[in-house]
């Protein structure tokens, strides 16, 4: 038998805490070898991008992939979103197929589980710090929620170019984390904040990096393709960084591979993996003043740790289709 999970019952298992947990165990996990990650595969039929993502952790034996498109003229042509996204979870016994779910909210919370782990090891520790954030959209949101769990927050701020945005994710962020987020007018508003996260679309810098304060975090989570960066070489270069996977920035961001190109940083300026800090085989923050940057790009195995948590809290609460394929 097969469980099918709609996107809502995704959305009634999954909360950031419990995300946090196992996405902190599979970067210990790739940090420690006991995880099979491969670089994810592209496929670019005629009309869109077609990504296969698959991941094996054998302490957590979790086994799954997950299968993303990419095309842009669906909401016109036929109706249907531009990315779609669903997770294919195997028993690493026997490799059947035991679970079909819903990869769109799925990969918010498993993003902003990624980020709230880098927070949680990287930024600062006092209490009541301002979080400020960069884009109002789907990942924008569940970023502000895993800095959440991660520090007690005083206030956050976000900004979108798009004004509506920003007020829509203020109401709504604020009254579900009962926090006070604030709509600001300019990006450099948002540099007075102690834990950024970028979270936009856009494919050039978002902001002067030479304006960042000192002791800042940064979760840069947007522009995974080599020609395009939300950072600019400035704030790379001021900061400790650290990525989700080497090899993912070196083949996929942006952010790293333009400075990289430009001469102004080396491969080895990428100080350390986030599960290295987290295993302790590398210094994260080492003082106060220090500026942390955690680049990521996604992986594999974010979606298969969150994905076999889902399955297991949707069989231990009866959730779900069970389908004889
Ligand atoms: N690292 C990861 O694991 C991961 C996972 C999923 C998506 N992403 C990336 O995250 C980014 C955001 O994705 P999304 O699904 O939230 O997109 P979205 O379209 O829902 O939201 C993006 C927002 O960014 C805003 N924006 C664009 N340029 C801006 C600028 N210069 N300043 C301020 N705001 C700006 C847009 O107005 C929009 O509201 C994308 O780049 C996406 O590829 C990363």
């Amino acid at each position: 038998m097969t469980l099918l999970l709609s996107k809502n019952d995704v959305i009634k298992v999954l909360n950031m805490p419990d995300c946090m947990k196992v996405v902190e165990k599979a970067f210990s996990e790739l940090a420690s070898g006991t995880a099979v990650l491969p670089l994810r595969i592209n496929i670019t039929p005629p009309d869109g991008l077609a990504l296969y993502m698959p991941a094996y952790l054998k302490e957590m034996g979790a086994l799954a992939c997950k299968v993303v498109t990419v095309y842009k003229n669906n909401p016109t042509k036929h109706n249907m979103p531009t990315t779609i996204g669903k997770v294919l979870l195997q028993n690493p016994e026997t490799g059947d197929v035991i679970c079909i779910m819903d990869g769109g909210y799925l990969t918010a919370v498993r993003t902003g589980a990624a980020s709230g782990a880098a927070t949680a090891y990287l930024a600062r520790k006092d209490k009541g710090q301002v979080a400020g954030i960069f884009g109002a959209g789907v990942q924008a949101k569940m970023q502000l929620w895993g800095v959440a769990c991660a520090r007690e927050l005083s206030r956050a701020y976000v900004y979108d170019k798009i004004d509506e945005a920003a007020a829509k994710f203020a109401k709504e962020m604020g009254e579900k984390l009962h926090l006070d987020v604030i709509k600001v007018d300019s990006p450099d508003k948002i540099l007075e904040a102690d834990i950024i996260c970028a979270a936009t679309s856009s494919p050039t810098p978002i902001f002067d990096g030479k304006k960042v304060k000192k002791g800042t975090h940064i979760n840069g989570i947007g522009s995974h393709t080599p020609g395009a960066r939300e950072l600019d070489a400035e704030i790379i270069k001021s900061s400790k960084l650290i990525a989700d996977s080497r090899e993912a920035c070196l083949k996929e961001a942006g952010d790293i591979m333009i400075p990289i190109k430009d001469g102004i940083i080396s491969e080895n300026h990428i100080w350390a993996e986030l599960g290295e800090i987290i295993i302790g085989k590398k210094a994260g923050r080492t003082n106060p003043d220090e500026i942390t940057l955690f680049k990521s790009n996604g992986l594999a195995i974010q979606d298969v740790a969150t994905a076999k948590l889902v399955y297991d809290k949707a069989l231990a609460a009866g959730i779900g289709v069970n389908a004889e394929i």
